[in-house]
């Protein structure tokens, strides 16, 4: 990165010392992590920006849902900045509020609603959150959502998980024993969400169709293609990849379960991941004596997530030292409240 920037970000941290608290996700450019106080996964986050109360600026390099999440976990006073206002994310964008009130009311008509307990992914807006919270249901994430079902069904009879359909069916199928007939796939897009009432009645586990757009370009193909490359080879993904590429991986977790597998891998041994392309280069450098590699042939960039930069990150912490506070991220503070139960109850899960 450029030397001038790196020096301007430093000096910026250093003038504004314990003021400022900055975020890492570990999807985002080796350039910004590098100024990041604590990386981590979108829990582990979550959980570092609550537990700041000293920090007047929370400078959060990763999307936008993950700063009103902060900014929902954070008292009044504290102010929670995301150095690129176009830092968003797809499969956040797939659920919006409108339309999930209206699949709830489909739900009410079919006489399911009061049996369903909402579930919904992390990366999801704070108005999601809100509703998910106004109605007695919880967040999750990737590294948390078994334990999020488990008490879901503990409360109800199904589940309607929004927004990524891939964690979801993943959870169900693969960590709970249910199986995909279980499933149904709610689509926002038409009527009733192509579903019959019939169909609505008989599931389990009703998944919004959403996915990401990063993850969901991994292939059964590419696992197969990395299999014959490299012999030997441990196919290890995130939770997001399709239904069968994850049934056709070796391990499965979250970004932070993915860090942890591979530090405690033999050395020599070879791993390809399916995940996001700038922590898997990452891992790739700190661990020489392994051989680590992209699950797939073709680049994977999480392009909102490089949005964050570091000139960005500079303009936001020197706007700071001159007592700008720039591309703050607020929620309102009634849909604050009913997210905040809904994210409350999750850091709450047992375990
Ligand atoms: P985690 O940080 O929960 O592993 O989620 C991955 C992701 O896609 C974040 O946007
Ligand atoms: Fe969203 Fe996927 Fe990017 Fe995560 S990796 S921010 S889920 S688009």
């Amino acid at each position: 990165s450029d030397p001038d920037l790196v020096a301007r970000a430093a000096a910026a941290k250093a003038a504004l010392g314990t003021k400022v608290f900055v975020l890492g996700h570990h999807y985002q450019r080796d350039e910004v992590i590098q100024f990041a106080d604590v990386t981590g996964d979108s829990f582990k986050l979550a959980r570092e920006a609550a537990a700041r109360p000293d920090a007047e600026y929370i400078v959060f390099c990763g999307v936008h849902f993950m700063a009103e999440s902060a900014d929902i976990l954070t008292s009044d006073d504290q102010k929670v900045i995301l150095p690129d206002l176009a830092a968003g994310c797809s499969m956040a964008d797939m659920a919006v509020l409108s339309q999930v009130e209206t699949a709830w009311d489909v739900l009410t008509e079919v006489g399911v609603a009061a049996d369903t307990v909402p579930v919904t992914y992390m990366n999801s807006s704070a108005d999601i959150k809100g509703f998910v919270g106004r109605h007695g249901g919880v967040v999750c994430t990737s590294s948390n959502a078994k334990r999020a079902l488990d008490w879901a069904f503990e409360q109800g009879q199904k589940v309607l998980f929004l927004p990524d359909q891939h964690l979801g069916r993943n959870t169900a199928v693969l960590e709970m024993g249910l199986s995909l007939d279980d499933c149904v796939l709610y689509d926002p897009h038409k009527p009733g969400g192509g579903l019959t009432p019939e169909q609505l009645r008989d599931a389990k586990m009703i998944l919004w169709r959403g996915h990401c757009s990063v993850h969901g370009r991994f292939t059964l193909d590419s696992v197969n293609d990395v299999r014959e490359r490299v012999p030997g080879v441990n196919v290890l993904v995130h939770p997001e990849c399709r239904h069968e590429v994850v049934t056709a991986a070796d391990f499965v977790g979250s970004t932070e379960y993915i860090i942890k597998a591979i530090e405690a891998a033999p050395a020599g041994s070879a791993w390809a991941v399916g995940t996001e392309l700038n922590l898997v280069r990452r891992l790739a450098l700190a661990h020489p004596d392994k051989q680590i590699m992209f699950l797939d042939r073709a680049v994977c960039y999480c392009s909102t997530m490089n949005r964050i930069d570091l000139p960005h990150l500079v303009w936001a912490l020197e706007e700071l030292v001159a007592g700008r506070v720039v591309n703050q991220i607020t929620v309102d503070p009634e849909t604050a409240r009913h997210a905040r139960a809904a994210l409350d109850q999750m850091l709450a899960l047992p375990g």
